[in-house]
């Protein structure tokens, strides 16, 4: 090959590569612009190493000048490469970073946080709490740790009553009998004798004891909370229940309030339709008593007890019986609760298991 030609070769081939890089640049694609790399600087059959071979064959008169020739189209050659390269990296980044921006719609609707919701009881306690205010009912509190007197006494329920074993009720240990079992423990005036049994108390009766305690009549109140009895959990039972405590004492109240009551309790808190029923029962501080039930689709349910406070209970809280009558009723607010959302097991609310409790 004659010098000039070889040199006319490097010319065309500086200008074919440097185009070929242009072109996969203008099209920023890096696939194209590693072909025109592999075409012309390709380590074995690139073009660039083909016009090496060729340079052997120059007449060596001309082949320094032909060599720097050489070596300078090589470096023109990968230096473009390199360039196109840089600057399609740093378009893709660009790119990326436009489509990035463009994905990010500031007028889609947010996610939805899962918010966390009052437990299906709480809830159910709120409704009945409203319900009965609209009757005119307020609302009383009472401890869950109870004496003797307001659990059973007051309630006529004397000593003797089997409803007092302690088998049947939680009773704490008192901190005279824990004074007594740490050796040289506990103040010394401390006496077994002188603390009075107390325990979690098995119903909310107690808190008919309170509020007659704290007040004249006319009494219109009702009580919701936790009860404890040791029962053996399943379906129906939990040693922990919850309970909404009805009590009403005025002149002149009569069996007739306590049914219409609770007729509308249940009305308001279920269904229009809903009909109740009275069966005798027996409760130390009601006389007469009555277990109450409901219709529930076909059948009856049982909801709880109530009846006319015993004349015994008003005197142990100092009205006068003979002025005063009133009316008590106890419910079960699970059962009331499992009856209005289909549960069957009421273990299930107190296992705190957000995937059951979320649906309510
Ligand atoms: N305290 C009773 C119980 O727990 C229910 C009840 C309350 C009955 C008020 C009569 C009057 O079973």
């Amino acid at each position: 090959m004659s010098p000039d030609e070889f040199l006319q070769q490097c010319d065309i081939l500086e200008a074919q590569a440097l185009a070929a890089f242009a072109a996969a640049e203008a099209a920023c694609d890096s696939k194209q612009l590693e072909a025109a790399r592999i075409e012309f600087l390709g380590a074995r059959s690139g073009r660039i190493k083909q016009l090496q071979k060729a340079l052997g064959a120059v007449p060596a008169t001309a082949n320094p000048a032909a060599g720097k020739r050489f070596n300078e189209l090589k470096r023109k050659v990968e230096a473009g490469l390199d360039g196109a390269a840089e600057r399609i990296a740093m378009r893709s980044r660009q790119q990326a970073e436009a489509q990035r921006q463009r994905a990010f719609d500031p007028t889609v609707p947010g996610t939805a946080l899962r918010l966390g919701r009052l437990h299906p009881i709480t809830q159910t306690i709120e409704e009945l709490k409203d319900i009965m205010g609209r009757l005119g009912f307020a609302v009383a509190e009472g401890p869950e740790v109870e004496d003797e007197w307001h659990n059973f006494e007051a309630l006529n329920i004397p000593p003797e009553h089997p409803a007092r074993d302690p088998l049947d009720n939680f009773y704490l240990a008192t901190a005279a009998r824990c004074a007594t079992e740490i050796p040289n423990g506990g103040a010394p005036s401390l006496n077994p004798t002188e603390a009075p049994p107390r325990l979690l108390r098995s119903q909310t009766s107690t808190v008919q004891i309170r509020v007659m305690e704290q007040m004249r009549p006319p009494v219109r109140v009702i009580s919701c909370g936790r009860v404890y009895r040791p029962d053996t959990p399943d379906d129906t039972h939990f040693p922990m229940f919850h309970q909404i405590e009805g009590l009403m004492v005025d002149r002149d109240v009569t069996m007739g309030h306590l049914k219409s009551t609770l007729r509308l309790l249940a009305r308001m808190a279920f269904a229009p339709d809903v009909e109740i029923r009275f069966r005798p029962s027996f409760f130390p501080f009601t006389e007469p008593s009555v277990e109450v039930d409901m219709t529930w689709e076909s059948g009856w349910i049982e909801m709880g007890g109530a009846g006319m406070v015993d004349p015994n209970v008003l005197r142990a809280v100092g009205y006068d019986p003979e002025v005063y009558s009133g009316f008590a009723f106890g419910l079960g607010i699970e059962r009331i609760c499992a009856r209005r959302h289909g549960v069957t097991d009421i273990r299930q609310f107190f296992r705190n298991d957000v995937r059951f409790l979320h649906q309510f």
